[in-house]
């Protein structure tokens, strides 16, 4: 068995070598786009935002139309890592389907299901835990970040072991290719140090060791100027309407300078909001100031309002007519979770084989 521990490497080191892998990665999707199943997906805890939509979600999309396959997975058991009860949780999964079917993945081509339908998936973390140390569990940084701003009053197992538990839902279906921020990184980490050592105990060749693809996750800021969050209500979400978009937008924090210019380090509000229209309107943001010139923030904000009602109009207009259609909803669903559970099934099956645990 391959016993080396997780390499203690400084975060900044990891992003580099990721980011120069991710842009290799890159190319060989667009060469050759049938070699790679992938997977990723959220923990349904709210709508998402566009900073979801400019980071990872359009990405998706783009991904399913090269013709990479798709499994999106709606974390729903990994919500409990941080929170005693899960408000709503049918409510927040369906409106992860949602925001899905409105950007474009296509359930013909694409597997979106929920965590808690693939009995399977859970069944490979037995044997994955017992891959890795508890030194390793602990020394993991986005865990321990989420330890420090956990509101529960107590650490709990899950918390430790639910990076396992994501490599059980990267592993279950073979994925070869996940497409993840830089906090998932040492998930990643996990899940092919967990593929790596299964393999060197039971058998060359049972799991692929998959790769992160970073997004190329533009720094949007929320409308108070802080991170965009769905917590702290300064996100516009893809669900809301132009109006409600106006208003938040209306409301965004700025600066007093009338003259506007794309400058990130000294005036992050407004660069971010120049950021979010160029996003919108596949100009850069440079641009997009030289357009408002000196029209001041009222400006820079009217065309930020238009630039993002414009661009989400027929994503809205398509989610709304999902959202009126629960039965398809609920049909995408049972459909995405039967074909999660199959490929389960027989990895699982696999997996005991390999094991000798078949009775
Ligand atoms: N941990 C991810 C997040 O919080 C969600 C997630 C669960 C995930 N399982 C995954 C992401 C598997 C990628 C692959 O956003």
């Amino acid at each position: 068995m391959n016993t080396t521990v997780l390499p203690d490497t400084a975060p900044a080191a990891v992003t580099t070598d990721a980011r120069a892998r991710s842009a290799a990665l890159e190319e060989e999707v667009l060469r050759s786009p049938g070699r790679f199943r992938v997977l990723t997906g959220d923990r349904p805890t709210g709508r998402l935002h566009l900073g979801h939509y400019f980071g990872t979600l359009h990405n998706r999309v783009r991904l399913q139309d090269l013709g990479a396959e798709l499994f999106v997975i709606v974390a729903d058991y990994q919500v409990l890592t941080d929170r005693d009860v899960a408000d709503d949780l049918p409510g927040h999964v369906e409106e992860l389907v949602l925001d899905h079917l409105a950007i474009g993945v296509d359930p013909a081509r694409s597997t979106i299901f929920a965590h808690s339908a693939v009995p399977a998936l859970h069944q490979l973390m037995l044997p994955f835990l017992s891959l890795v140390s508890v030194a390793e569990l602990n020394r993991n940084p986005t865990v321990k970040d989420e330890i420090a701003h956990s509101r529960q009053s107590a650490v709990s197992g899950l918390m430790f072991t639910y990076p396992v538990h994501q490599a059980a839902d990267i592993l279950f279906c073979k994925a070869n290719l996940v497409p993840v921020g830089q906090d998932q990184l040492p998930h990643l980490e996990v899940t092919r140090t967990v593929a790596r050592r299964f393999n060197a105990r039971y058998g060359e060749g049972v799991f692929p060791e998959p790769e992160a693809l970073l997004s190329h996750a533009p720094l949007l800021l929320g409308t108070d100027g802080t991170k965009m969050s769905k917590s702290r209500g300064n996100a516009v979400t893809l669900a809301a309407s132009a109006d409600e978009t106006a208003r938040l937008l209306r409301g965004a924090k700025t600066d007093s300078e009338r003259h506007i210019a794309y400058d990130p380090v000294h005036r992050p509000e407004v660069s971010s909001l120049l950021l979010l229209a160029a996003l919108c309107q596949g100009r850069t943001p440079e641009e997009v100031a030289a357009g408002i010139g000196s029209g001041g923030a009222a400006a820079l904000k009217g065309t930020v309002t238009e630039a993002v009602n414009e661009h989400l109009a027929p994503i809205r207009a398509r989610r709304a007519a999902y959202a009126r259609d629960r039965t398809y909803l609920r049909e995408v669903l049972r459909e995405g979770n039967e074909r999660a559970r199959a490929v389960a099934d027989a990895t699982l099956a696999e997996v005991r084989t390999v094991m000798n645990s078949r009775y």
